[in-house]
């Protein structure tokens, strides 16, 4: 362990039991599940604070909630902690939208714990993305970020922004940065559960 000029080791070591102790007490109140109505409030207001920065795109309260099927957050002490949804493009993409942890709760693994329980889950609703018009036999998923080590730990690829079609640029046009965009884009594939 290196030790930084100010502190004590014994500091330090203290320190790093308080974060386990932290860390476990979280875990055993971390919820995952779809988003519910009740949510789009606390939603909003986590989605406002990256809005406000542009990294991502602002939604509507209205579209928050047409948004909820595929909206899964992560609760603690019954406050919801961080958001993600998944938005579909014919015949078989998805793309990762709204993907925010609160800040106190970055770097816990709470996005890629999050990441991996919408992926699992989505993998057993193939019927309800049929219904959507999705070919639901392999699915590629895509996000296009500013943080691609995060997608890359979470077994995503970096690929080139020009492989996919034009139509799901379409909000781009209501992008302050949509003239000098720096974001990548990552993708990884999914397959259905059989059922
Ligand atoms: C990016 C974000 C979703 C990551 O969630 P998180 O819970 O903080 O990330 P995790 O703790 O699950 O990180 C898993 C791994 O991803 C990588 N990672 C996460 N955040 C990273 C960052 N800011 N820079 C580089 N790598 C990062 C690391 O490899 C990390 O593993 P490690 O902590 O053991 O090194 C979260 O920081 C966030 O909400 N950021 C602001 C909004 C945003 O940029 N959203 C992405 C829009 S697509």
């Amino acid at each position: 362990m290196s030790v930084t000029a100010n502190k004590l080791p014994q500091e330090l070591y203290l320190e790093q039991d308080i974060r386990e102790i932290y860390l476990e007490m979280l875990n055993k109140n971390f919820k995952i599940t779809l988003a519910h109505k009740d949510d789009v409030d606390e939603i909003d207001k986590l989605l406002m604070t990256y809005t406000k920065e542009e990294i991502i795109l602002a939604r509507s309260q209205e579209q928050i909630y047409a948004d909820l099927p595929f909206t899964y957050v992560v609760k603690t002490f019954a406050k919801v902690i961080a958001v993600m949804n998944f938005s579909f493009f014919q015949p078989n993409l998805a793309e990762i939208r709204g993907l925010v942890i609160d800040q106190c709760f970055q770097r816990m693994a709470v996005g890629k714990r999050l990441l991996q329980f919408a992926l699992t889950s989505l993998a057993s609703r193939k019927e309800d993305i049929k219904k959507l018009k999705i070919d639901a036999n392999e699915l590629r998923l895509f996000a296009l970020t500013y943080k691609p080590n995060f997608f890359v730990s979470c077994d995503f690829t970096i690929c080139e922004k020009s492989e996919f079609p034009q139509k799901i640029y379409e909000v781009c046009q209501f992008c302050v940065k949509k003239d000098d965009c720096k974001e990548i884009a990552v993708e990884r594939r999914i397959k259905f559960d059989e059922k």
